[in-house]
């Protein structure tokens, strides 16, 4: 079945549209939408754990939360970390504001294109951000030692590296990572966003969290609704040395978590091995994904090690028009690139899923390419 949607939804923010946003506007056509575009697990909570989740709805519904600080301790029992290093918060967004309030007084270096709010954040609060251009040329890599020189240069008081990065998914080793916040340790703050770094099978323990926690001025920063598969919840986390992970906990609002997080938190323990399963299905799917997107005539697929591959269209397609296309004939949701700061609209995003949803995916794409003086052009109602 065909819909037709007024594509103005897609130009209201820097970010895509909520799910649903998207619903309200699609109507009866969003029972079939494939989401491409929410970097979400597929595979985690399982159906028991929905239907757990579900069984509790009435009492997670009508009662506070515990204070953040019980259902922190908690989470750092499960992955074992000291309860001092830990704050909780809203999603790691909520996060992100706060060490912008707390560490950033007049700049930030932030490698780009990333996640809008490292650079929409500071600027909205006035600050300078430095921003360092990731070239395509060299596929979105990370060099440390140009970055740091380019810090150097700018005089930035804060660096953010985000450890697979987004929208590439591109990755730097471990070893790497250590020495960027060795070589930082006089800047006012290092922060590693790894909200993604649960997807990485390239290395066994890609995290530096355990050393950011022994660190003068260094702050991981992880977000659970990706991993976990619940961005509904809005939940993350951040590891840093007590000092500092003192005072992120201090300028948190009072329960900033709400009674689900806390619910899923207390459950995690029972299920750990449902979500180390989860991870190597992906990368399984992410695999075959690359795979068959690299079949594609004239398609770059960027490596990743997060749970999205950015593609490169060819030169003549639009991405805005690819994904309207992929939206209104096939019910197929991808992200498009051109707001993204260092990435055009020849790019888009595209989140691992299991191999059915891809092979709508790769023939919505193809049925677009083959003949596009045959195939009906999308009908937008703009
Ligand atoms: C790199 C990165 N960091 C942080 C976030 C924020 O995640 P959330 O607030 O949902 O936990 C995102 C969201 O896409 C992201 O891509």
């Amino acid at each position: 079945m065909r819909h037709s949607i007024d594509t103005d939804v897609f130009r209201q923010t820097a970010h895509s549209p909520s799910f649903f946003e998207l619903s309200r506007r699609m109507g009866d056509g969003a029972r079939d939408l494939v989401d491409f575009c929410i970097p979400c697990n597929p595979y985690f909570p399982t159906p028991e754990m929905f239907a757990e989740l579900a069984d509790n709805l009435e009492a997670v519904l009508k009662f506070y939360p515990s204070d953040s600080s019980r259902i922190a301790g908690q989470l750092s029992s499960v992955l074992g970390f000291n309860p001092a290093t830990i704050a909780m918060s809203n999603g790691s967004t909520e996060l992100i504001t706060w060490l912008d309030h707390l560490w950033v007084r007049e700049s930030i270096a932030v490698p780009i294109p990333t996640f809008g709010r490292w650079t929409d954040q500071p600027m909205e609060t006035g600050k300078r951000v430095d921003m360092f251009l990731l070239q395509e040329s060299e596929g979105f890599g990370l060099d440390v030692d140009t970055y740091i020189k380019f810090i150097r240069s700018r005089g930035s008081r804060v660096a953010v590296l985000c450890n697979p990065n987004n929208p590439d998914g591109g990755y730097l080793p471990r070893r790497e990572v250590i020495r960027f916040m060795d070589e930082l340790s006089d800047l006012d703050l290092v922060v590693i966003d790894e909200s993604f770094i649960d997807f990485v099978e390239i290395e066994r323990s890609p995290s530096v969290a355990a050393e950011a926690s022994i660190r003068p001025n260094v702050l991981v920063l992880k977000s659970l609704g990706k991993n976990f598969g619940l961005h509904g919840v809005r939940f993350g986390y951040c590891v840093a040395n007590p000092a500092l992970a003192r005072k992120m906990a201090a300028a948190l609002p009072k329960w900033n978590l709400n009674s689900l997080a806390e619910a899923v938190v207390f459950m995690f323990q029972e299920h750990a091995e449902s979500y180390a399963a989860s991870l190597v299905k992906l990368s399984m799917d992410r695999y075959r994904m690359s795979m068959e997107l690299g079949r594609v005539p004239d398609l770059e697929v960027f490596p990743s090690q997060a749970n999205f591959l950015l593609v490169k269209l060819p030169n003549e397609v639009s991405g805005g028009e690819m994904r309207d296309h992929l939206l209104n004939k096939h019910q197929v949701f991808v992200r498009e690139c051109s707001n993204k700061l260092g990435l055009s609209g020849q790019f888009l995003r595209l989140v691992v899923r299991p191999e059915a949803d891809v092979e709508r995916l790769v023939s919505g794409m193809r049925s677009y390419f083959k003949s596009p003086w045959e195939v009906e052009r999308p009908t937008l109602v703009s």
